[in-house]
């Protein structure tokens, strides 16, 4: 039988669904994760301490004294972890290796045991059809190399290079996706700096100096890992640039606190990986801090290595004003995390941060989608050609689930939908966006804020270590399906 016409046809394009933004075809779905976040088994398989163990167990120094010891068990449930994984229809999956856990005083052989885990983790991922997509550094520093100077010293550059060398022998032939550093701003800045982070050191040149340091290891990193990675392996970083605003565009002096803000967030690190070279107005605007003599003469041609793509760690926008008069910029950045007496940028104390208007999400960060918009616009003139990932994007909600168990979370689908949206229009306007990461696959232990926040598109009893897929994974794996955003 016919169907029943219950609607009169019309040609009024205004009452035609707009198309659903369709993306290119091999377009990468993914979720991300880290390893201290997820995994716990913080003893096991000759794991030692990491800095992130030696903070969260110093008392004040996380919500709640909430540690990464058992985290969400992932050590122990990655197998169940993985089909859900493949339940919610990824493609691709970033996850972090523990150098701990590999070469637990960071120096020396591997260890077997730890290599293994992450050899079951990938073989499994592999077996699902499911993308590896491998960070080395996700700030989780053996805790010997911190007593040994940490990233201000320079030898921990070479340390990495060795440990990452290692990684890609042991893993080289089943991962086609590696990102050195996962936004080396927050290690430097917020580990030294404003002492938010471990190692919780407030030292402003210490800082300038982990940042250089840390571009090293990037670099010698990624000349290690070409060494040992066949050809069709990809070499990435993941940078948490932020798009910075003034307050006022009209006004000199906040353009000029946009600038020095933006040179310190950014071109820190973009300087001297994509270009070689760190820009000249930050080594003039930070010489009262540091003479910059740590950059020893070849260091910038080791940094700059040609790299197959670059990971955008997207949140929120940061604005900025001069503030002449301030004691000391507030402390907390739009996608730091907490606050401290400290500033983390060094020689900028005459600049305020300011809360840009708008929704906000639980971690009191304003949505803003415009910012990814013009975050990968501006990446692809300041690297043209060089293919971009979004390794990391998502929102932290309050989720709770209802008496049936369910866990719904129309917020986060919300911020989703305006930030593919976002992606899918950059894409449009000539950007070389391959692939996005939802930060994050489930919820986990959210650094100095402890499990207080709630990043994941599925949720987890921490009582239990149930988890339970929100509205949004389901929303998620249908865009992933059908390589669509559903409305
Ligand atoms: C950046 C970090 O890479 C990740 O570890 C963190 O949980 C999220 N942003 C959210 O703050």
């Amino acid at each position: 039988m016919p169907k029943p016409i219950t609607q009169t046809p019309t040609t009024d394009p205004t009452l035609t669904p707009a198309a659903a933004p369709t993306f290119p075809p091999n377009f990468l779905w993914g979720a991300a994760t880290s390893a201290y976040q997820i995994e716990g088994a913080v003893r096991e398989d000759g794991r030692t301490p990491s800095i992130w163990d030696t903070f969260s167990h110093t008392p004040g120094r996380t919500a709640g004294g909430d540690t990464g010891d058992m985290a969400v068990d992932h050590y122990h449930r990655y197998r169940d972890d993985v089909a859900l994984m493949k339940d919610l229809d990824l493609g691709t999956y970033r996850f972090s290796v523990s150098w701990p856990r590999v070469q637990p005083t960071g120096r020396g052989p591997a260890v077997q045991r730890g290599l293994d885990f992450y050899r079951r983790l990938t073989d499994e991922l592999l077996a699902q059809g499911i993308k590896p997509a491998l960070t080395l550094y996700h700030w989780d520093l053996p805790q010997e190399l911190e007593d040994a100077g940490g990233w201000p010293a320079r030898d921990t550059a070479y340390r990495f290079a060795e440990y990452a060398g290692m990684v890609g022998e042991a893993l080289g032939d089943r991962v086609d996706l590696w990102i050195t550093l996962n936004e080396p701003w927050c290690s430097a800045f917020l580990g030294y700096g404003s002492g938010v982070h471990a190692p919780g050191r407030t030292e402003p040149a210490a800082t300038l100096r982990a940042a250089h340091h840390l571009n090293l290891a990037h670099g010698l990193a990624t000349q290690a890992l070409r060494q040992t990675l066949p050809s069709r392996a990809e070499v990435a970083v993941s940078l948490n640039s932020s798009t910075v605003r003034p307050l006022s565009p009209e006004s000199p002096a906040d353009n000029d606190a946009r600038r020095r803000i933006d040179n310190l967030a950014n071109g820190v690190f973009h300087g001297p990986m994509l270009h070689g070279e760190y820009p000249a107005d930050l080594i003039t605007d930070t010489a009262g801090i540091t003479d910059w003599s740590f950059v020893h003469a070849t260091d910038l041609a080791a940094i700059h290595q040609p790299l197959d793509a670059l990971g955008l760690n997207y949140y929120t926008p940061s604005l900025v004003s001069s503030a002449p008069s301030a004691p000391s910029a507030p402390t907390t950045r739009s996608d730091g995390h907490g606050a401290s007496d400290h500033s983390p940028w060094p020689g900028a104390d005459d600049v305020a941060f300011h809360q840009s208007p708008g929704e906000r999400t639980e971690m009191g960060w304003t949505i803003d989608p415009t910012g990814l918009h013009d975050l990968i616009m501006r990446y692809t003139r300041e690297a043209p050609g060089l293919p971009l990932y979004i390794t990391e994007n998502g929102a932290a909600y309050d989720d709770k689930p209802d008496p049936d168990g369910r866990v719904h979370d129309p917020e986060r689908i919300a911020y989703l939908h305006g930030h593919l949206s976002a992606v899918h229009r950059a894409i449009k306007d000539g950007a070389d966006v391959r692939g996005y990461y939802l930060w994050s696959l489930m919820d986990n232990f959210e650094w100095a804020y402890g499990y207080e926040k709630r990043f994941g598109a599925v949720y987890v009893d921490y009582a239990t270590q149930k988890r339970t897929p929100k509205s949004s994974a389901h929303w998620y794996a249908q865009a992933s399906r059908t390589n669509q955003l559903p409305p």
